[in-house]
């Protein structure tokens, strides 16, 4: 959930440190703190509280030293304070250690120390790793850490240093992400790249169970045996503009005026257009047999869940494949028929959420093929699955996801347009014109967003609704869930989404004077349908607002206001009907004072259960 990070080389390294955490604010964290070594003495400080509490904290004192490590915490054992705050250290205060992730073992761990005689400062599971490397600490850190993993069960992302060698930093993961940047007579670690960027855009991907010790001139990996391995590094094409807010107020508009660019780079070099135009997924080394899938299941968290509920309709309308589509929390606890024949459609913006990664893993064992679709190379998600095929929708820094979501839409048309094809549901001529209209995604975004003052305009005067309804009928009713979980992700709004048929077996009860409803009505066959639910909680004092294409013009009379978007066939109007709701929750917030990009109580990346 939260972020670590280290540094060894030429500079001082707490202001790298303090800077690189900063870059990884976005993962979300409730306290920080930062471990620095001068000539073996080990200085640790942390705080509760923002990174800026723990800069003031520090403000007056230089905290020499060429090699340390940092973190930001999102507190899973004990509560948020500054003794809870990492780094841990062991009882001779030479070892310190930052951790992201959760080690389950941890009580027994703390009992077996605690029986051996140490006392435990914190609440955090954290602190037994950090006893545990002192306890197999024999002048040889790399060691230590070794055998302390084995110990371990969970999920962790670790940097380990000693005040007896003060020259490396030991770092291993297992389940939560950790990537090793190659400087010039620096190195450093983090949980993410854009902590890195600054510095280098060379980076290692650490793999599970692998270990880096860093040194100022090099990086050495091992495996979980203590065996030397080699490992190439990749370089990160983003450079440290793309991760950072362009000159926009806040990553999350940054991020859906993307949008555009990100659906352009989703569909580049996946179509054909010599000849008839035609899908390629060759460089995802999707082969014809993955068609002959007897069911498709898509699992998921959160919008990227809805992601799936869209790809369900998309992949049975278009080649007609029964899908089920699950929310990966769910399907990893009940027992789901699972035949090796199905397909699996896992979908994760970060391809690090825990969730996921375990349904994925039910489904590898049980002989299912994976197809992943993440935004992130080199994630748990993209390492473990079958095929990879990645959404391309550049770093998504802000917690509310949008371009990776309708970059997510993008991948699940053109996989099922590729199924459609080779199943026989979809004619070479058909696909050439389903094609065209994909391809208009860009401009058509691009247009919408043109009109953002309009929403801007309307959030002004709705922000402070109690009560935010959307309703929709197919795919519009996968685009009011995620709408409505913008809303409140982000504006703290009350907000809920309905399927509009539902409406009378109970949501209707909550419909007054200060509910706002949103109505989604781009399914055209469906309207006449939409139109007696507009009047049905217009009727209970509703004011409405109705989502529908430009040039429809039957709902003028029944809304309160109207967004409109250009026209699309009905199946594909997700990527484009999403875009307003996202700039209205946006501006709700900002309405509202609230901080877009950092939603209370929410993480960008949720790497535990
Ligand atoms: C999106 O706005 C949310 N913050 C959240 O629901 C997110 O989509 C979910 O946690 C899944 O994340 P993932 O795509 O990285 O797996
Ligand atoms: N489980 C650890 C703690 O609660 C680390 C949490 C995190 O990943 O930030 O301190």
């Amino acid at each position: 959930m939260c972020g670590i990070v280290g540094y060894v080389g030429e500079e001082q390294a707490t202001p790298v440190l303090l800077n690189a955490l900063k870059k990884l604010e976005y993962r979300g964290y409730d306290s920080a703190g930062i471990a620095v070594l001068d000539s073996g003495r080990l200085t640790v400080r942390k705080a509760k509280g923002r990174l800026r509490v723990l800069e003031e904290k520090i403000a007056t004192e230089v905290i020499r030293g060429h090699i340390g490590i940092g973190h930001t915490r999102w507190a899973t054992h004990g509560e948020p304070s500054d003794v809870n705050s990492h780094p841990q250290t062991d009882v001779s205060g030479k070892i310190a250690v930052v951790h992201n992730g959760i080690i389950e073992n941890y009580a027994k761990l703390k009992a077996w120390l605690e029986s051996n005689g140490v006392e435990f400062r914190s609440e955090t599971d954290t602190e037994v790793i950090a006893h545990l490397v002192n306890f197999n600490y024999n002048g040889d850190l790399l060691a230590a850490v070794i055998e302390t993993i084995k110990k371990l069960e969970g999920s962790y992302a670790i940097g380990v240093i000693c005040g007896n060698e003060p020259d490396r930093i030991v770092a291993a993961r297992k389940d939560s992400p950790l990537v090793i940047g190659k400087g010039v007579h620096e190195n450093l670690l983090a949980s993410d790249v854009p902590a890195l960027l600054e510095y280098t855009q060379d980076v290692y991907y650490l793999d599970d169970r692998e270990i880096a010790v860093l040194y100022a001139d090099r990086t050495e990996f091992y495996d979980d045996y203590g065996a030397r391995r080699e490992k190439q590094s990749v370089r990160v094409e983003w450079d440290i503009s793309a991760a950072e807010k362009n000159g926009f107020e806040h990553f999350m508009r940054k991020e859906i005026h993307e949008q555009p660019a990100a659906l352009a780079n989703t569909l580049r070099t996946r179509i054909k257009t010599y000849a008839a135009k035609s899908i390629n997924l060759e460089e995802i080394g999707f082969s014809p047999d993955w068609a002959k899938a007897g069911r498709v299941v898509i699992t998921a968290c959160g919008t990227a869940w809805h992601a799936g509920v869209v790809g369900k309709y998309v992949f049975e309308h278009f080649a007609r494949v029964p899908v089920d589509v699950d929310i990966a929390s769910e399907y990893r606890y009940r027992e789901p028929i699972l035949n090796p024949h199905d397909i699996f459609i896992i979908i994760s913006q970060s391809g690090e959420t825990a969730d996921t990664l375990a349904a994925m893993r039910m489904a590898k064992t049980a002989g299912a093929k994976i197809l992943a679709i993440t935004n992130v190379v080199g994630s748990t998600l993209a390492r473990e699955a079958d095929l990879v095929m990645y959404t391309r929708a550049g770093p998504e820094i802000a917690v509310a996801s949008t371009k990776a979501f309708t970059t997510q839409l993008v991948c699940l048309y053109l996989l099922a347009f590729q199924f459609g094809l080779l199943r026989g549901t979809i004619s070479p001529e058909r696909l050439e014109t389903l094609i065209r209209e994909l391809e208009s995604l860009p401009d058509k975004a691009r247009e919408i967003l043109r009109e953002e003052s309009g929403i801007q305009r309307f959030a002004a005067r709705q922000f402070n609704k109690d009560k935010v309804f959307f309703m929709g009928r197919l795919f519009d009713y996968a685009i009011s869930l995620e709408s409505a979980l913008k809303l409140k992700e982000i504006s703290y709004a009350h907000s809920e989404a309905f399927a509009a048929g539902e409406l009378k077996h109970g949501p209707i009860a909550l419909v007054d004077k200060g509910t706002l409803v949103v109505a989604l009505c781009t399914q055209s066959a469906l309207f006449d349908k939409m139109e007696s639910n507009i009047k049905q909680v217009k009727a209970r004092g509703a004011s409405v607002l109705v989502l529908t294409y430009r040039d429809e013009e039957r709902f003028n009379g029944s809304a309160d206001a109207i967004f409109r978007i250009p026209r699309v066939p009905d199946e594909l109007t997700p990527v484009l009907s999403v875009i307003p709701c996202q700039l209205f929750a946006y501006y709700c917030a900002i309405q509202r004072g609230h901080d877009p990009d950092k939603p209370r109580n929410l993480a960008k990346s949720v790497t535990v259960e």
